[in-house]
């Protein structure tokens, strides 16, 4: 791998788990990888678990860490070419992107979408500028439109779980909010859970209301569903996730009642374990009888980042060496 920002960056995502559960027994085994080598973090957008799990990733691969709060610490970065910088940006994103290139070997981003405008978000211009301009391999630590260090923790997560004799279902079933909340994560794991579902590894089902549709672009080979109790029937593993339309972008629709994930809602699957990304609305997205109780994945998963971030950070050094 020469950059981390989707699942069509790695080439075998059934080693990459493999990995980061070895990693997971065994930490510390590659500190000489990161020796004198240093990581920049940049975060456009506030972070718990990304930033703290991939610090402590490349601590473990004995690098050093620099962080970047860019939206509060950094200038204003222009990202338009061609255009008289007399307004309110301060810096290019051609100067500062290159220039923290020259301080890092690995450098990470965070930048969310405005979800205003489609076409720019899903054009990942900033993402895009940042890495053609940085020189140094890029990790994302969530972007406009995917989240992949997130897809693949929640991968390694299921993997690591599953004690089936067959291979599990997997439903990723929207849940209700109260802000517009980007695509980035729930396309990003469909990406992965399709990619998995090719290697049959699993079966992948996505049931929304009307009108909550993600781009198919990253839904190759999904079960598209409505019903969410039919959908829920013989589920393994319930991943729970808001997100805001991509067809009226942006924007929260109306919804049919009932969306919440439950323990009602458990009764017709496998005693499905139910996961989320975190940040998670308590009694809004997912109820707290799911959270406080013995199907939740949600600590565990996000216990799991750190050997996703380490087993990422792992290949990219090595790359470097
Ligand atoms: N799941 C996740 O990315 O969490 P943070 O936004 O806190 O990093």
């Amino acid at each position: 791998m020469n950059q981390f920002t989707s699942v069509n960056d790695v080439e075998d995502i059934d080693q990459l788990v493999k990995d980061a559960l070895a990693l997971k027994e065994n930490p510390y085994a590659h500190q000489h990888l990161g020796k004198n080598k240093t990581l920049g973090l940049v975060f456009l957008n506030p972070s718990l678990r990304t930033r703290l799990s991939t610090q402590k990733a490349a601590i473990n691969l004995g690098m050093s860490v620099m962080v970047m709060n860019m939206d509060k610490e950094g200038w204003a970065l222009e990202t338009e070419d061609g255009i008289v910088m007399n307004g309110t940006t301060v810096e290019h994103i051609r100067e500062a992107a290159a220039v923290m290139g020259q301080y890092c070997d690995i450098l990470g981003l965070r930048s969310f979408p405005k979800l205003t405008n489609r076409d720019e978000d899903y054009n990942e211009d900033f993402f895009n500028k940042f890495i053609k301009y940085c020189g140094v391999p890029v990790v994302s630590l969530e972007s406009a439109t995917r989240h992949p260090l997130q897809s693949l923790a929640d991968l390694v997560t299921i993997r690591e779980t599953w004690k089936g004799e067959v291979k599990p279902k997997v439903v990723l079933a929207w849940a209700p909010h109260v802000k517009a909340l980007p695509q980035a994560v729930p396309n990003s794991f469909s990406e992965w859970m399709c990619k998995a579902q090719d290697l049959d590894m699993l079966d992948f089902t996505i049931v929304q209301p009307e009108g909550y549709e993600l781009s198919e672009d990253f839904t190759p080979g999904a079960n598209i569903m409505y019903n969410l109790e039919e959908a829920l029937k013989g589920a393994d593993y319930i991943y729970v996730k808001n997100w805001s339309s991509f067809k009226e972008y942006g924007k929260v629709l109306t919804y049919p009642e009932g969306w919440m994930m439950n323990n009602e809602k458990l009764k017709d699957t496998n005693n499905a374990k139910v996961m989320h990304c975190l940040p998670v609305r308590r009694d809004l997205e997912l109820s707290s009888e799911i959270l406080d109780g013995p199907n939740s994945l949600v600590i565990h998963e996000a216990g799991n980042r750190l050997w996703a971030a380490q087993a990422v950070l792992k290949d990219l050094l090595q790359g470097l060496a």
